[in-house]
């Protein structure tokens, strides 16, 4: 079957800028929010090494089908799946995907918004201003949340309607080794503190009574979340891939970054937890139980920042939330995208007409998580934990079962010539076909029984 990529789409301008810019989607507010605090409440490495597992074994192989399945149609989630003419319902495959964007990045805005905010708690922080850093720090304020999730969605469809190559790749070439740098310097750092060796055999001792089919359920959606899989994000990505590149090459390049990225923020924010229970705060229930896991890295990295030298403080507290603010912004633009995408292809719409619509439509929503932020988790279970692997199950049943590996692997050939005779050739089609949506089935619908049983 001939699929032919429309002309009139962008383009990524290299092969570096594309794995940046997919880098980009996949780090974010997943790696050093929500990672750390799942380490922190589902005992500590034992959590890890099933997190690793759901990467390798799911996570990767869905990531290369959905760059294929992008770059074979050069279309949006649903376009892609219509234009294989195999049957219209493959298209809510698609659909699917861009309603969990939608609620995710409804969320996912706000959590983005107190990352900003906290750029300003750190500065009223070092100028003794208690009544400003407390505003900045409250993250039950809904005033507050919704101006911060307000600018977040502005400064979003801002970039998204500057198109993809300028827009989506210069936001992510600067900030990317800067984050990592950061990373570094504080884990130098946190480990110089009372407390956080602690924290490093809680992170790295696994205790195995922890692995339960609850946390392979977690693992799993935190897998999907990290690294923008299950939505057709990476389908729209891959769809502004031209023929030359290498598939696998990139996928394997995002993950690694994306995993290391979570490893580092894990490694900095759970001793940095510990600290700060040595320093007396309260961290943990009677039982031993993270107090609020969502308020993690906003509780005990900004104890860390106040404990150093001051104005030392204030640059790496500045720094961080700043850069951490740019990593959920190269997310919150690929999670808009998808949709921006969707009506650009299917309805013509003009970019800028697109991204304004929708980003306003999101922002409805993120406005009302503002004042009401149990809606956090309820819209994390639903569209993340369980809606992500739920669209990666489609998504790799489809690639394995009615477009075919081996149609998959013509199309991964092209960019990657020696593909039939390398490792990833001879274990990619088995892993699509079996190993991931085997795994993702038994997890998926064991948690589903238990949850209503
Ligand atoms: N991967 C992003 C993060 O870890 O913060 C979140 C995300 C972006 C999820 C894009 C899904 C997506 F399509």
């Amino acid at each position: 079957m001939e699929i032919n990529q429309s002309d009139n789409r962008g383009n990524w301008s290299s092969k570096v800028g594309f794995i940046l810019a997919a880098a980009g989607s996949a780090i974010g507010l997943g790696n050093i929010w929500a990672y750390p605090s799942k380490v922190a409440d589902n005992g500590g490495a034992a959590f890890i090494l099933i997190y690793i597992l759901c990467v390798f074994l799911v996570g990767f192989p869905i990531m290369v089908s959905e760059l294929t399945i992008g770059r074979k149609t050069g279309k949006n989630p649903v376009g892609a799946f219509k234009a294989f003419k195999f049957s219209p319902h493959f298209k809510w495959i698609g659909f699917w995907g861009i309603v969990c964007g939608f609620m995710i990045l409804a969320f996912y805005n706000v959590v983005a918004g107190w990352t900003f905010s906290y750029v300003f708690e750190e500065i009223f922080h070092y100028f003794g201003n208690e009544p400003l850093k407390n505003w900045f720090a409250d993250l039950g304020n809904g005033h507050k949340n919704a101006i911060f999730s307000a600018f977040f969605m502005l400064l979003t469809i801002a970039i998204i309607t500057g198109g993809v190559a300028e827009g989506i790749e210069k936001a992510t070439k600067i900030m990317m080794p800067m984050l990592f740098a950061i990373l570094i310097i504080m884990i130098g750092f946190v480990f110089t503190r009372e407390g956080a060796v602690e924290g490093l055999v809680y992170y790295l001792k696994p205790d195995f009574s922890k692995i339960t089919f609850d946390l392979f359920f977690k693992a799993m959606g935190q897998a999907f979340f990290s690294l923008s899989l299950g939505m057709g994000a990476l389908i729209t990505y891959g769809s502004y891939l031209n023929k030359k590149s290498n598939i696998p090459e990139a996928a394997f390049y995002v993950t690694m970054s994306d995993l290391a990225i979570a490893f580092l923020a894990g490694l900095l924010i759970i001793p940095a937890m510990f600290v700060a229970h040595h320093n007396g705060v309260n961290i943990f229930d009677q039982h031993g139980n993270l107090l609020s896991s969502t308020s993690l890295v906003f509780t005990a990295l900004p104890d860390l920042f106040h404990s150093m030298q001051p104005f030392i403080g204030l640059v790496s507290g500045v720094m961080f939330f700043l850069l951490l603010s740019m990593a959920a912004l190269t997310s919150t633009i690929s999670l808009l995208e998808v949709p921006v995408s969707y009506v650009i292809d299917e309805f013509k719409w003009k970019r800028k007409r697109a991204a304004i619509g929708i980003g306003l439509a999101v922002l409805s929503l993120s406005l009302v998580i503002s004042y009401d932020l149990s809606l956090i988790d309820l819209f994390a279970l639903l569209f993340n934990d369980i809606g992500l692997p739920l669209g990666g199950l489609l998504i790799s049943i489809f690639l394995a079962y009615v477009w075919k590996t081996n149609n998959a692997m013509a199309e991964i050939r092209s960019g990657y010539s020696e593909v039939d005779n390398s490792f990833f050739g001879k274990l990619w089609p088995f892993m699509v076909k079996y190993v991931s949506p085997l795994l993702i089935g038994i997890v998926f619908f064991q948690t589903i029984y238990s949850l209503f049983s």
